[in-house]
């Protein structure tokens, strides 16, 4: 099978030598994705967001990859900034205080009268927002609970593009058919694992992440519309590298590192499920292009049906399913 343009729409790259290392992990295969801007300090100003942008292009090399780039949501931008920094950046990513991973200046509180006046520019310049919406409840229900939030904002702002990010829920699912201006990114993760097999027989650190993997109807939920490629849904990796040390630990670091074979996999899935490579395309890139207006650079990806032998580590990363083999081989790529 052949796939055109794939888009990767939540990606961590990382910064210093982790970006150096798993760049081209992505950027080989993907024609472009929508790089998260959690570094620490977060990305919150235009010459960080242009000084990381030229840190991305030198870390592909000779690979034809577009970022795209966001800024950490703040309350206090305005619309002046925002003006000026539109033309660097595709989207805002919002992270509530201290949820994951280097988001502690993320929102508090969520007062729509406080995010008022970032929102409504925001909304005029026709920049998206990119939300990971979780609580700080308890884990299972987290993002269930964010659904009354995402409500409220999808309500106050109709004219805001809101992307819930990498949906773990039928709630969240089910909210997509309700408000036209929500939209959502789904991980390759979540579509194929479940809280057991992160934590059901021996704890698999390399399957923890945030939101963490939740029940059986759950996925099936969001195996639902990613299979019909559900116009308002898209692939987001949210590949999160970590060191390996980092992850096995005793404090194992919230992440999944799938950017090297999620498009096998993807292909694997569809083709498990009897789904079809159009609309496999249409999950990996067509709908991507339409929520966000966006143009890929051409590159299709050939995948066949040939076992891979997934690595035990990418430099020091480890990515899901190491050591193991997947059905599905990329035997070709051409620009
Ligand atoms: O598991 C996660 N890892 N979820 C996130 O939201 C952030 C990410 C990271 O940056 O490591
Ligand atoms: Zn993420």
């Amino acid at each position: 099978m052949q796939l055109n343009a794939p888009l990767d729409m939540h990606l961590h790259l990382r910064d210093g030598e982790m970006l150096e290392n798993i760049a081209k992990t992505s950027a080989h295969t993907f024609s472009g994705a929508i790089i998260m801007p959690n570094l620490v300090p977060p990305v919150t100003t235009k010459e960080a967001v242009v000084a990381y942008k030229d840190r991305i292009i030198k870390a592909i090399g000779d690979e034809k990859f577009t970022p795209y780039m966001t800024l950490f949501f703040n309350p206090s931008y305005d619309k002046t900034f925002l003006s000026s920094v539109r033309d660097e950046i595709t989207a805002i990513k919002l992270y509530p205080a201290g949820i994951t991973t280097n988001s502690e200046g993320g929102v508090s509180g969520f007062d729509v009268e406080e995010l008022r006046p970032a929102l409504e520019a925001m909304s005029e310049l026709n920049i998206p927002l990119c939300v990971h919406g979780e609580t700080n409840g308890f884990v299972m229900d987290r993002e269930a609970e964010f659904a009354s939030i995402y409500e409220r904002l999808a309500t106050a702002f109709p004219k805001l593009t809101i992307i819930m990010e990498h949906i773990t829920t039928k709630t969240s699912v089910d909210l997509l058919d309700r408000f036209e201006n929500l939209y959502a990114t789904i991980t390759i993760h979540h579509l194929l694992i479940t809280l057991d097999d992160v934590a059901g027989g021996m704890l698999k650190p390399h399957l923890f992440c945030k939101p963490i993997a939740k029940r059986p109807e759950d996925r099936d939920a969001l195996l639902k519309v990613a299979l019909e490629a559900h116009p308002k849904v898209m692939f987001g990796s949210d590949s999160a590298p970590h060191p390996q040390h980092a992850k096995e630990s005793c404090g194992c670091a919230a992440g999944v590192f799938t950017a090297p074979i999620a498009l096998q996999l993807l292909a694997e899935l569809f083709d498990t499920h009897g789904s079809s490579v159009e609309k496999l395309q249409a999950f990996v890139s067509g709908n991507a292009q339409t929520i966000y207006g966006v143009t890929p650079l051409n590159k299709t990806i050939t995948l066949e049906k040939k076992p891979f032998k997934v690595p035990s580590n990418y430099k020091g990363v480890v990515p899901i399913y190491a050591d193991e083999e997947i059905a599905y081989s990329i035997t070709n790529v051409s620009i």
